[in-house]
């Protein structure tokens, strides 16, 4: 599949017309359990912790997504939190992970509060020159990326990164949530493990919590697989389903979202009420070469400030009449967020000011309207934020 396009490759991915009746679309095999013809002989599926053929159908998907060209394997799970505390489970207790300083307020409250109660520390960093020698430990096992940031749209080189964590023998998972196997293939640029809330644009309609992980490597995924299956944070097979349709349009779908976001990003980098603008597609973005280099286009996130601090920050949201405030991103509709008491309230206070995850700060996931439209209602709110 490597040689089709984005959106041929979104369209056909992992499908597989069903050989007994014919059915064009994946159908959702609502079961729990598949007859066996005596003890122990059954077609390959057993139970659906183990196996599931809807399930099958969405993780030959997205293993396609993420590696077109060359094998990988896929697993999916019943949320993002899932798919990245299964793969932390390829640690063994007294590891230690280096990971961004600035991530999604979720996975770091599950580094801090979760993994911590099992002997499994984290040491935060910016990634810059000499961060990582300056924070490897004898026992670090494990280099984590998210690129771009949730909520700043930092941009970390996954290639240059994993090539240095692999001199030391540590394993490269990225968080390609932001991006999108459209955008980004981690897996291509070196990293042993993409993992994904495809809750967000994967799935596309803000209708269902999933997640997902990829590898290349046939002996990560047998741990993966054997964790999915004991852990069991699975999608159920109407999940897989909707997730799957969502596929279908990805690609159309992200090149509207990249559309409609550098056009506002540049509508917003003249306004005079806009105090600091984060969008990878700037040219005055620190990341954005990176970027340039590593992602097919910018995403559809942009991070802002605005004269007035949290106070006019509210009043924007409020007046705003096409982005609704509400958690997560990635969906049709344009949202609206507010890191510091949404997203990432988990993340201790200290960390937040540290990195810059202010109280002013609003965090807009651009859906895929119409630009004018999109753009209309921004300054309409920006008017009255003050
Ligand atoms: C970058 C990133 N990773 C992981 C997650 C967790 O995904 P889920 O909410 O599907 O568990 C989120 C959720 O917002 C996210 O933004």
């Amino acid at each position: 599949m490597k040689e089709l396009g984005e959106s041929t490759r979104s369209v056909h991915a992992g499908f597989e017309p069903d050989e007994k009746t014919g059915s064009v679309q994946t159908p959702i095999f609502q079961t729990s359990t598949y007859v066996q013809s005596d003890f122990a002989e059954h077609t390959g599926y057993e139970y659906s912790r183990t196996q599931n053929p809807t399930r099958d159908a969405l993780q030959e998907a997205v293993a396609i997504l993420e590696s077109p060209g060359v094998k990988a394997y896929g697993s999916a799970f019943a949320s993002g939190m899932a798919a990245i505390s299964t793969v932390t489970q390829l640690l063994e207790s007294g590891s230690h992970i280096i990971a961004a300083s600035d991530l999604y307020g979720g996975t770091g409250r599950y580094f801090d509060q979760v993994l911590s109660k099992f002997g499994i520390e984290t040491t935060y960093s910016e990634l810059g020159p000499g961060d990582l020698e300056a924070c490897a430990r004898e026992n670090t096992k494990m280099l984590w990326l998210e690129t771009p940031t949730n909520p700043l749209l930092n941009i970390h080189d996954i290639a240059e990164l994993s090539a240095k964590a692999h001199e030391r023998g540590w394993l490269v998972v990225v968080d390609n949530t932001f991006a999108s196997p459209v955008l980004q293939r981690p897996l291509e640029l070196g990293a042993d493990i993409s993992c994904s809330s495809s809750t967000k644009y994967v799935a596309g309609h803000s209708d269902v919590i999933s997640g997902y992980v990829v590898t290349r490597s046939e002996e990560l995924n047998e741990k993966i697989r054997f964790l999915q299956n004991t852990i069991g944070a699975v999608p159920s097979p109407l999940d897989c389903f909707l997730i799957l349709r969502g596929i279908r349009t990805l690609a159309i779908r992200m090149e509207r979202h990249c559309d409609n976001a550098e056009y506002l990003a540049q509508k917003l980098s003249s306004h005079p009420k806009v105090t600091r603008l984060l969008y990878p597609g700037l040219e005055g973005h620190g990341g954005h070469d990176v970027a340039a280099s590593q992602m097919r286009r910018f995403g559809g996130m942009i991070s802002l400030e605005i004269e007035g601090g949290e106070a006019a920050a509210r009043r924007f949201a409020k007046a705003s009449k096409l982005f609704t405030t509400a958690e997560s991103l990635g969906g049709v509709e344009s949202l609206i967020n507010h890191p510091w008491s949404m997203t990432h309230a988990a993340t201790p206070e200290a960390r937040r000011l540290e990195v810059g995850v202010t109280p002013g700060l609003v965090r807009l996931s651009v859906g895929i309207e119409d630009a004018e439209d999109l753009w209309k209602d921004i300054e309409n709110a920006l008017n009255a934020s003050s």
